[in-house]
Order: structure tokens, then C-alpha cells, then sequence
């Protein structure tokens, strides 16, 4: 993954909005972003079969998978709000507050790298990660083997998913799993997809004159590809800093991951997919408006102050990224019995 700097794509594509023809803002389009494809997805060396994906359903409104029993995926990546939990930083195991706002899961299989710093490769890497994190679902890889291993329709459902192995209940296919379930938590036909697809109609006039400035101004340097984000690492602040409630001085982003200082205050790219869905916004979750993000991006990468009219019409097209949104039936988890460890406080 590189990196990429925000005057390099103005420099090459300034002034598009003013001069550029409908069709050409088509090419362009079509040039920089992807559409979500309308077939689920399925991962490398992790193929996808419905008892792996019923499985991985089951994982994810799993509560039993945290030490306290109380706590799933789904509770701060909630798929009916775009993913996300709507706090700022999450609530986790023991009420702790986590200290990054929780990035949404919709269209995660797209991402070059997980978590806001990267440092998941992918997604059977990422999922291990919250269940043993103290701040997310307090427990280990052990405590949730043995508390699947103690459930009996689990035991049956794993061997089903995983028929290959002899003991099917382990963490790597606890991760697998659902890894192979979010795999298929992708929003397709959004209005700007359709558009992508040839329908001119798709996004409204304001829509078309925002996506003219996302490009012109240099967003689509850092926000690009079928995730519109996603595909890259910058510094938030590129420009200006957002200042310390925005970009808290002790998280220090990326270089955290590569022990590298010029990666400091370096974050993920973040896919703009559902975006309206998924407030409040960035890795500190501390703007609660789109408009006011739009903004706070215009000064902090671009060093620009835009005009509230760009920021508007840049809004609009932000809200062209909702797309359809996945249509979840609430999975039968099997029962405790009486030998199934019980939560712990
Ligand atoms: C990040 C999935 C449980 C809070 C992520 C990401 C994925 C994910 C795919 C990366 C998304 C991206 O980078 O774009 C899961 C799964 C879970 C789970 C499969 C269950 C096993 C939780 C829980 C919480 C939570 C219970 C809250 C208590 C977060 C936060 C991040 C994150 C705060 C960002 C952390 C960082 O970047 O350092 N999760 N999640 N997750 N999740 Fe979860
Ligand atoms: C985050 C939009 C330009 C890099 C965001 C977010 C929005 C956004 C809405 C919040 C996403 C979320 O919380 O889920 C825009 C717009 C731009 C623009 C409209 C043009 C005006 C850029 C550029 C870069 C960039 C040019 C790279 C140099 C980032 C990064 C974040 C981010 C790294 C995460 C910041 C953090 O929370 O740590 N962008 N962006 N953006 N954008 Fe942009």
C-alpha cells in the first residue's frame, strides 16, 4: 500500500468540475471508484458454504463469545446502523470505554487492512482480535473454545462448517467462520453504483456537482477504488491539525503497527461506503455531522477552507454511498446445558 499526497490529484485534475461534460464526469468516475459487486463476495482460502456462513451468522449475534455474556460483533457493529454502534468510542466488556470509534463492518471485505491503523492483514486476522481484547469482549481464545465446545449445537455446527477437521472447534475457525460470514455484509447498488453501471440518473444534479469537487478538490486522491477509502494509509492532518479533541495526541495511529515516527498520526483511509449511516465520525468518533466532516477534511488534508455550498454539494454526493443494506434473519442460537460455562463477571 502506498502513500499518496492530496496535490498530486489536484494537480492533475484541477478544474474538472467546471469544465468537464456529463460524460466525461462518467469516465472520470468510473476511472477512480468500483462498483460493490451484487454476488456476495467470497475470501481466498476461505471459501465460502451455507453451514460456514450460518455458523458465522451465529457467531456474530454471539454474546456467549464474551466473558461476561453480553456482549456480540453486533453489538458495536450493528447491521441495522450501517454497521456501527453510533458511539463514539465503543462500550465493551465491563462498561470500559474502547479508544477508537468503532469503523463499520458493511463492505470491511473490500479493505486492504483492518482496524483504523491497519494492523489486521484481513478479515480472519481482524476477528480474533475483539473477543480477546479486555476493552471489547474481555474473554481469550481458550474461554471461547471452551464455551463453544460446551454448547452442544455448536459442537454439531462447527463439524457441519468445518467437516474436513477432526476437532472442528478451535479459533481459527471460530475466525474463519466469520470472517466468511462478513464476507457477505456488502451493500450493493447504491445510487452512485447505479451510476457507475451507466444511469446518468442516478445521482441528482447536486449529487454530480458534488462528485465533480470530490475529485476536483483531491478527496478521491486518498478516498478512491470500490470502497471510496479503504486502500491506503494518511495523516490526519496532512495539512492542519483537527486539533486535540478530533486527533487525541496519545494515539499515535500507524506508527503504533511499523515502530516507524514518520507514521505517526497515520490512519487507515477509511471506506466513505454508508457514510451517512455511520455517525458519529473518525478514529475519535467526536463529530457527529457530515457536513461539519466534510469540512474538518477540506482544512485538515486539502488546507482548504471549502465553501459552504462545495461542502453541501459534496455532502450530497456522499449520501449517493448508501447502498442496499444486508437483509439479516436473526439466527437460532443453540442452548446452554448444564455443563456450558456460565459468564463470568
Ligand atoms: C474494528 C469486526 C467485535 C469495536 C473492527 C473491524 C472489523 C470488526 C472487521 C475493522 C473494520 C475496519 O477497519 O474498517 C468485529 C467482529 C467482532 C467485533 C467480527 C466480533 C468477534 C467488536 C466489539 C466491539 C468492537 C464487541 C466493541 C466493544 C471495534 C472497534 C474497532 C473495530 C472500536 C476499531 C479498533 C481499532 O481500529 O483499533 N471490528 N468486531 N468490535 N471494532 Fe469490531
Ligand atoms: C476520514 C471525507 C479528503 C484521508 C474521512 C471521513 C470523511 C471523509 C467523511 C470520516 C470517515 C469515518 O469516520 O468513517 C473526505 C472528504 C474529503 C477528504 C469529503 C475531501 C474534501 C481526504 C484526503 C485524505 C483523506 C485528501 C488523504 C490525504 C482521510 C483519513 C481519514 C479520513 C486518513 C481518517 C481520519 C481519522 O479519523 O483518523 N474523510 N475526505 N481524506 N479521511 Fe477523508
Amino acid at each position: 500500500m502506498t502513500r499518496i499526497f492530496p496535490y498530486v490529484a489536484v494537480g492533475c485534475c484541477l478544474l474538472l468540475s467546471t469544465t468537464m461534460g456529463q460524460a466525461d464526469l462518467l469516465d472520470e468516475a468510473k476511472s477512480q471508484f468500483d462498483i460493490v459487486p451484487k454476488d456476495p463476495t467470497d475470501l481466498e482460502h476461505n471459501p465460502a458454504t451455507p453451514e460456514k456462513l450460518e455458523l458465522g451468522k451465529m457467531l456474530f449475534f454471539e454474546t456467549r463469545l464474551s466473558k461476561a455474556h453480553n456482549i456480540s460483533c453486533n453489538t458495536c457493529h450493528q447491521i441495522g446502523r450501517g454497521g456501527a454502534d453510533g458511539r463514539s468510542t465503543s462500550l465493551g466488556h465491563d462498561w470500559q470505554h474502547g479508544g477508537r470509534n468503532a469503523p463499520t463492518v458493511l463492505n470491511s471485505a473490500f479493505n486492504a487492512a483492518q482496524f483504523w491503523d491497519g494492523r489486521a492483514a484481513d478479515l480472519e486476522e481482524q476477528a480474533g482480535g475483539p473477543i480477546a481484547g479486555p476493552v471489547e469482549m474481555g474473554s481469550t481464545a481458550d474461554q471461547a473454545v471452551a464455551q463453544l465446545k460446551g454448547i452442544p449445537g455448536y459442537v454439531d455446527a462447527f463439524g457441519k462448517a468445518f467437516p474436513m477437521d477432526n476437532d472442528a472447534v478451535t479459533y481459527d475457525n471460530i475466525k474463519r467462520a466469520l470472517a466468511a460470514f462478513e464476507a457477505t455484509l456488502t451493500t450493493p447498488n447504491a445510487p452512485f453504483d447505479r451510476y457507475l453501471e451507466g444511469d446518468e440518473n442516478a445521482l441528482t444534479a447536486q449529487q454530480k456537482e458534488g462528485l465533480a469537487l470530490f475529485i476536483d478538490e483531491g478527496c478521491s486522491s486518498c478516498h478512491n477504488g470500490r470502497n471510496v477509502g479503504g486502500g491506503m494509509y494518511a495523516r490526519f492532518g496532512l495539512a492542519e491539525s483537527p486539533g486535540q479533541q478530533l486527533l487525541p495526541p496519545a494515539d499515535k495511529g500507524r506508527a503504533k503497527v511499523t515502530k516507524n515516527p514518520n507514521d505517526e498520526y497515520v490512519f487507515k483511509v477509511p471506506t466513505l461506503r454508508n457514510i451517512a449511516l455511520t455517525a458519529p465520525y473518525f478514529h475519535s468518533g467526536r463529530v457527529w455531522d457530515l457536513e461539519q466532516a466534510v469540512a474538518v477534511m477540506g482544512r485538515a488534508q486539502l488546507g482548504i477552507q471549502l465553501p459552504d455550498e462545495s461542502v453541501a454539494k459534496i455532502t450530497a454526493f456522499l449520501q449517493a454511498l448508501t447502498g442496499d443494506q444486508p437483509q439479516i434473519t436473526y439466527p437460532n442460537l443453540p442452548p446452554s446445558v448444564t455443563a456450558t460455562p456460565r459468564p463470568a463477571e
